[in-house]
């Protein structure tokens, strides 16, 4: 009988997202000051850890292919749900949950229950590259968080840093997102680092032949086999371009030069299909600035469809607050 009473009440107090629209200023009313405070908060992080600002971008991109941008992957596992924190994309990797944390606990203070975190997401990565010397832009807002989360549906989607271009250009068309989308999209990797587990097998068994991949430029393959030997700890990162905290086209320009760090990133190089996006950004950083943000609203407009809520914890829906670690399977081939 309880639970009967207590359904309708429940439904009270959700929305379905694909009815919210998004707009610029959606919190000019309830929260004038939300994206002061955010930009407050990322600029302290950045200054505590300069790292941080690229590491909380990426969340964009983790939280909105899976399921669209609804902060599932801020969610943490619980007894009945397996989340994405250690999804095969995710773990080990996707860090500085806590500057998110820290956002929503001064968004709450000054507007309680008003912000969502899936915007917060989306306001923090903006704020992420401009801060770090790239563009800045307006966002739209008025996401609602998600009720759930899948481990299983972010190891299906989110793609490997072994892949390649022809594979990313069909991942991203199931998003609507175009091959010039995929590279400006990937110029994101012009900030931050990455671990040697994500290289090695392009340092010593390239598509299992047993060799490198041979588009390393020979000076950047010693450098990165000094850096990631094979009795490597694998959790020893290197920086994803030249200037891991400066937002720029140095990137591309190190694409070019067969510097890359990931496979998925050099190969747009090496595909014919992407390279001439590649040279562009590598030749004219305004274009580069302006087909990325481009990108990155599209990124922002992908929606769940299902019913949502605005989090009082990013790390639990409002109804459970339980949390539970679990051992996820470990695909040592991915
Ligand atoms: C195109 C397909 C993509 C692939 C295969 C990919 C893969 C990766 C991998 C493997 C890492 C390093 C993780 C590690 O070694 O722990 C990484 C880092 C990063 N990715 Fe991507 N990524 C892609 C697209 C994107 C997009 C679209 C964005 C943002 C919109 C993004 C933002 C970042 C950032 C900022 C980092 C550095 C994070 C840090 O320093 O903590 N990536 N990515
Ligand atoms: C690209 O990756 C896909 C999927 O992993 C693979 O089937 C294909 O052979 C690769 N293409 C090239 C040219 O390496
Ligand atoms: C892509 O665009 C098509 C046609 O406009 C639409 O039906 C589909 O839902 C879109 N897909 C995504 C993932 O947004
Ligand atoms: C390289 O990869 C292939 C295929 O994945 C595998 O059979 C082989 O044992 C690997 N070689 C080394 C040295 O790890
Ligand atoms: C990286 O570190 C984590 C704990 O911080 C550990 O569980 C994991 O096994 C390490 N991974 C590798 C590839 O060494």
């Amino acid at each position: 009988m309880a639970t009967l009473l207590l359904f309708p009440i429940f439904l009270l107090h959700i929305t379905t997202a694909a009815a919210t629209a998004l707009r610029p200023c959606y919190y000019r009313d309830t929260c004038p000051e939300a994206e002061t405070i955010v930009r407050q908060v990322m600029k302290r992080a950045l200054i505590r850890e300069p790292r941080s600002v690229a590491s909380v971008m990426r969340f964009q991109f983790h939280d909105c292919f899976v399921n669209g941008c609804d902060g599932s992957m801020l969610l943490d596992d619980t007894p009945t749900m397996l989340g994405e924190k250690l999804s095969l994309s995710n773990i080990n990797s996707l860090r500085s949950y806590e500057v998110v944390d820290e956002i929503k606990e001064s968004l709450e203070k000054a507007c309680p229950g008003v912000v969502s975190c899936a915007d917060v997401i989306i306001m923090a990565s903006r704020d992420a590259v401009a801060l770090t010397g790239g563009p800045d832009w307006q966002v739209k807002l008025g996401r609602l968080d998600s009720l759930t989360a899948s481990q299983e549906d972010a190891d299906n989607i989110m793609p490997s840093p072994r892949a390649n271009a022809s594979y990313l250009i069909e991942l991203f068309q199931k998003f609507n997102l175009s091959i010039k989308d995929l590279v400006a999209l990937s110029g994101s990797h012009s900030i931050g680092k990455g671990r040697c587990f994500s290289i090695m097998f392009r340092l010593y068994n390239q598509s299992g032949t047993g060799k490198p991949d041979p588009a390393i430029d020979p000076g950047f393959g010693k450098k990165l086999n000094k850096l990631c030997p094979l009795d490597v700890d694998q959790n020893v990162t290197g920086n994803l371009d030249a200037t891991p905290y400066v937002f720029d086209n140095q990137y591309f320009k190190d694409l070019v030069a067969g510097r890359g760090f990931l496979n998925s990133d050099q190969s747009l190089h090496t595909f014919q299909e992407t390279r001439g996006f590649v040279t562009l950004y590598s030749e004219d950083q305004d274009v580069f600035f302006r087909d990325f943000v481009e990108g990155m609203i599209k990124l922002g407009d992908l929606q769940s469809g299902f019913p949502g809520e605005i989090r009082r914890n990013c790390r639990v829906v409002n109804s459970h607050p339980s949390i539970v670690v679990r051992v996820p399977k470990v695909d040592d081939g991915w």
